[in-house]
């Protein structure tokens, strides 16, 4: 095996846990980080001991250099992976892959040109919680899955996030922001989507941001912040799923829920790692926990180019893939296309569904 190192462009927010996993898998090794903001990219080097700071040019020049972590914000996902690629670069992103179907596609069409990979967040289905789900169910503990409900229920970002403009732009609202959490969830434990219904509707115009730095400031809501809709997977099953930043007064609504002939399964959040994971087979009048699969139960965001630099290496695929993002990407979409048009969307693209985990690994390997 041989070490892969790694830059990542963008040091804000989600950067510092990608900069403390990274050199914790034996096949990476943190190499430089980049920021527009260079101010910022020093204090989170200087912070998490990255060796170099560099501009981003200087990081696609450099030879050493392997695979791109791009964790910059939405609306440059595309034109940085675009630059990344062109340079020779593996890349993996942060969701959403890109804001547009197109830009998507460019992306994965220049790495396919190149031999290059891309990756994309997010890479919480390599947990315990999503594993053991998708081991209880294909080992048969609720029989055949027939439905499932994703809700996320929450009131958005601008409470806490220092910088959440974005939140609120093209590529922003819950379901670019948190859908693809639960999309690809639910495509890792059900296989591809094969068509989809939406509505969509946005409860204020504006809104105030109450975070330290901007605290005052107002934002202009550009895009839906309550989206529902129906999905029906190539297996058969439906699912009725909901992604909203405006429930004010809260919700105990769960984050998903798998029905099957035989039980339900009641699955972690998917913008986490772990568990728990609650079984309630026929009959059975109360939930049991079910015990998580060793593995990886804590945030471990930079598993996905860790598993990425694998493949690179042995030529297996990779997990969390660019065609996996870009299925999730076209049924984002599908959502608000299908609330404009008033018809179903039918799924253009597919994807396989991710390889589950080893259960024979050391942790923080990803193959023997
Ligand atoms: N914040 C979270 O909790 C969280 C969690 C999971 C995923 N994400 C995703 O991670 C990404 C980044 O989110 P964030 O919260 O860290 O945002 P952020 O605004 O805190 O950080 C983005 C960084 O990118 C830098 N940047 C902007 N333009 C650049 C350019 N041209 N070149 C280099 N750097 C540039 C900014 O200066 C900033 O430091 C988003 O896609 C978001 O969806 C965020």
């Amino acid at each position: 095996m041989r070490k892969v190192k790694v830059g990542i462009v963008g040091c804000g927010k989600i950067s510092g846990i990608y900069m403390e996993n990274i050199n914790k898998f034996e096949i990476l090794e943190l190499a430089a980080c980049a920021d527009i903001d260079r101010a910022r990219a020093e204090e989170q080097a200087a912070r998490y001991g990255v060796p170099a700071v560099c501009t981003t040019e200087e990081m696609l020049q450099n030879p050493d250099i392997e695979i791109i972590i791009n964790l910059t914000i939405p609306a440059l996902h595309a034109s940085i992976c675009l630059a990344a690629l062109h340079a020779g670069k593996h890349v993996y992103v942060e969701k959403p892959l890109a804001i547009t179907r197109e830009e998507g596609k460019q992306v994965l069409a220049l790495a396919k040109e190149k031999g290059l990979l891309v990756g994309s967040a997010p890479e919480t289905f390599f947990g315990s919680g999503i594993q053991t789900a998708l081991s209880l169910i294909e080992n048969g503990a609720i029989g055949k899955p027939v439905g499932a409900t994703a809700f996320m229920m929450s009131r958005g970002h601008e409470n806490w996030h220092p910088d959440p403009e974005f939140y609120y732009a093209l590529g922003g609202g819950p379901m670019f922001d948190m859908g693809p959490y639960y999309l690809t969830a639910l495509v890792q434990l059900l296989g591809p989507i094969r068509r989809i219904a939406g509505m969509t509707g946005k409860a204020l115009e504006q809104r105030t941001i109450t975070s330290e730095k901007k605290y005052g400031n107002k934002i202009s809501v550009q895009v839906p912040t309550h989206v529902a809709g129906t999905l029906e997977f190539e297996q058969g099953a439906i699912a009725t799923l909901i992604m909203s930043f405006d429930i004010f007064g809260g919700s105990d609504l769960p984050h998903i829920e798998i029905y099957g002939t035989e039980g339900t399964l009641r699955v972690p959040d998917p913008n986490g790692f772990g568990g728990p994971v609650l079984l309630r087979r026929i009959g059975e009048k109360d939930w049991g926990e079910q015990p998580l699969l060793p593995g990886y139960k804590e945030n471990t965001r930079g598993i996905g180019p860790a598993d990425m630099a694998y493949a690179l290496q042995s030529g297996r695929p990779h997990r969390a893939s660019g065609e996996l993002a870009y299925h999730v990407l076209e049924a984002m979409w599908a959502f608000h296309d299908s609330s404009d048009n008033g018809a179903y969307h039918e799924m253009i693209s597919r994807c396989n569904r991710p390889a589950s985990l080893p259960l024979d690994l050391t942790l923080y390997e990803l193959d023997k």
